[in-house]
């Protein structure tokens, strides 16, 4: 099957990268998710109009599976000049980072509760400056690497709503993530592996050790981090008509 559903009513929609578990909701996080879901989440339909959701415009950053939101919060927190969207499907990680936010007073970050591919089809064209997927879900078995977010599909549904100097960060503990990642963006002519040949992007500064990363290292297991660009739009062909004027 292809990264494609083909049942008929979901014919189109992408697999599903994410498996959605309810899981333990803890009392704060339902109650985060009732009275804060209105002063954080962006609107649930319609064009997102950035500047009217933060009120301002700034450079807008965009975190894909933000999990509990551990790395949102500390970017949100380095970075006031800057605005971000967390992207995650997982409530009881959405209701400790609307507590968190709330805590900390930040006013920089507002949360999607969905599938990501809905929100960008929602973006303006040219509006992320930067997008960060850090640890996203392995998908180990061979039968499942269709679900594994970083695809081909994915990343033409990502690239026009890049600035056109704008950058995805993935970072990733598993090797195999890290050998899909290069698969799939090397034949690609509109996006560049900013590391060149060295592939490995030097760990982005503000990324800190979530989780995620902990139980990686604490199973001895090597952090891959890259950094992909656009690559510039190429020229409009000339038509003997446009060449001759
Ligand atoms: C392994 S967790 C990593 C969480 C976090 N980035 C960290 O490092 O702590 C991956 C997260 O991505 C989320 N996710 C996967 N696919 C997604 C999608 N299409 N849209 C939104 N979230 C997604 C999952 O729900 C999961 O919480």
């Amino acid at each position: 099957m292809s990264e494609y559903q083909e049942s008929s009513e979901l014919r189109l929609r992408p697999v599903r990268s994410f498996v959605r578990r309810e899981g333990r909701i803890t009392t704060s996080q339902a109650a985060a998710l009732r009275d804060l879901w209105p002063v954080y989440a962006l609107p649930e339909s319609g064009p997102i109009v950035p500047a009217a959701c933060f009120g301002r415009r700034a450079p807008l950053h965009l975190e894909i599976g933000a999990g509990d939101g551990e790395c949102m919060l500390a970017l949100a927190e380095a970075h006031h000049e800057f605005d971000f969207i967390a992207a995650e499907v997982h409530r009881p990680g959405l209701g400790h980072l609307l507590n968190r936010l709330d805590k900390r007073g930040l006013s920089n970050v507002r949360v999607y509760g969905g599938d990501v591919n809905d929100l960008l089809a929602r973006l303006p064209d040219g509006s992320l400056s930067g997008v960060y997927v850090f640890f996203p879900d392995p998908w180990p078995k061979t039968r499942h690497h269709k679900r594994r977010l970083v695809q081909a599909p994915f990343l033409a549904r990502l690239r026009p709503k890049l600035l056109p100097q704008g950058r995805l960060y993935v970072a990733t503990d598993i090797e195999g993530y890290a050998e899909h990642v290069i698969e799939v963006t090397a034949p690609l002519r509109d996006w560049l592996n900013l590391a060149g040949a060295a592939r490995y992007a030097p760990r982005l500064k503000a990324r800190i050790v979530t989780k995620f990363e902990r139980k990686g290292l604490r199973e001895n297991r090597r952090i891959f981090d890259f950094c992909l660009a656009r690559a510039p739009d190429p020229a409009p062909r000339q038509t003997a008509s446009s060449s001759e004027r």
